[in-house]
């Protein structure tokens, strides 16, 4: 065999709950359809010279969203499906930080050596949106680990340069594949408009709740008041700084919230945890005249919602889609020290273990709270 100066290896789904590693060596001895050796064999397969407009990017980590474990549990996300006829073998992983190996001839905003965070959305930058600045809402988005489109585990990954954000010495490369998960947070507090000494509920402290919290107290917010239904991710929100965290497995969080804010409710409720109990909470716990955010997306696209509350107090409701030219902003507040997102990942997995590290999410969501793939 001729010596490849890029042996790649990655991990795909070849059924659902069912991960795979393979590397270009070792394909036909680890999976036995011919057409599935094909479609591996293509999506590891690394041209040379990469595009013009393209880097080639040798991957350190890869963080493990909410949505690949959808994925990889239940086959599909929210209107998002995996389809076996045309998917199989899936890789999944979007929240990607690595070192660029080789440099498109086009590319001059990046050298080998830098190291990089992507934003994982190809947008068709000629739509309404696209040219409005609103490029999170384009219809043509190619956004990895989205079927059809393939991810971002393997360590070896091609990609348009202009998505590819350097990362300033001391921003780690772990916390370089937390970057898409807060650009998401930062997204949210910029939607809610929080400034300093804004009071704020967070309903659902997972990955996307905690970095929700982060990028608000980036922004000075004053009270923090956190609920989830696991203790172990409340405990994650008071090491990040929450004031107050509230389990409404045990406590009524409405009565609990209300009395912390001496019955007033705070300037703005975010609903993180993508459940129709807390998105029908928030209207009951906004203060008059507040706001709520929905960031969490609920497998249910009906439900039932307070409009009383909303008239009567007069909230304002906003919902986000991903995040919107924020990349660069994300990752200045992390290297100025501000959000110290790296503490939001608690589990470490080498690729080898990537099924381990699935199961674990998925199973272990009292102990796992955010897991990231080390290559
Ligand atoms: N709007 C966007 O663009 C965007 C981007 C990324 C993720 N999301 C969505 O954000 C949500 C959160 O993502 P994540 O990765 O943090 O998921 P996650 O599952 O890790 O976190 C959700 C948290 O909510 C908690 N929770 C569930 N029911 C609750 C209840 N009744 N009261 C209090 N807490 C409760 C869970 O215990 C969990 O800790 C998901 O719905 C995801 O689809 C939206
Ligand atoms: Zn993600
Ligand atoms: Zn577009």
């Amino acid at each position: 065999m001729s010596e490849k100066k890029y042996l790649n290896k990655g991990a795909f789904m070849t059924e659902i709950g069912k991960m795979v590693v393979v590397d270009e060596n070792n394909i036909e001895q680890i999976v036995k359809d011919p057409a599935m050796q094909q479609a591996m064999r293509k999506q590891l397969e690394v041209s040379l010279p990469v595009a013009e407009d393209c880097v080639l990017i040798q991957v350190e980590y890869v963080g493990v969203c909410g949505s690949d474990v959808h994925y990889f549990h239940d086959g599909a996300c929210g209107t998002f499906k995996v389809r076996e006829d045309r998917d199989i073998p899936f890789m999944l992983g979007h929240e990607c930080a690595g070192m660029v190996v080789e440099v498109g001839s086009k590319v001059t905003h990046l050298k080998k050596g830098d190291r990089v965070c992507c934003e994982p959305s190809v947008t068709c930058g000629k739509c309404e949106y696209c040219k409005s600045g609103k490029y999170n809402l384009c219809n043509e988005v190619v956004f990895w680990a989205t079927p059809p489109v393939q991810g971002c585990y393997m360590k070896y990954v091609p990609f348009k340069a202009d998505l590819c954000y350097r990362l300033p010495e001391h921003v780690s490369s772990r916390a370089g594949a937390l970057i898409e998960p807060f650009a998401t947070g930062m997204y949210a507090a910029q939607k809610a408009e929080i400034t300093a000494g804004s009071t704020a509920v967070i309903l659902g402290s997972g990955c996307i709740g905690l970095m929700t919290m982060l990028a608000c107290k980036a922004r000075g917010a004053g009270k923090i008041i956190v609920c989830d239904l696991e203790d172990i991710r409340l405990e994650k929100a008071r090491e990040l700084g929450a004031d107050y965290v509230i389990n409404s497995r045990n406590e009524d969080p409405l009565a609990k919230i209300s009395e912390l804010t001496g019955g007033k409710g705070p300037d703005v409720v975010f609903e993180t945890a993508g459940s129709r109990f807390t998105i029908a909470q928030t209207a009951h716990i906004a203060k008059r005249g507040g706001r709520i955010v929905l960031v969490g997306m609920s497998a249910e696209e009906e439900m039932t919602f307070n409009f009383g509350q909303i008239m009567a107090k007069e909230l304002e409701i906003r919902s986000l889609f991903r995040y919107v030219n924020l990349f660069p902003a994300s990752v200045a507040v992390v290297e100025s020290g501000l959000a110290e997102i790296e503490k939001v990942a608690t589990h470490d997995y080498d690729l080898e273990d990537i099924q381990q590290a699935f199961e674990d999410s998925v199973n272990k969501k009292n102990e796992v709270v955010k897991a990231v793939i080390r290559f």
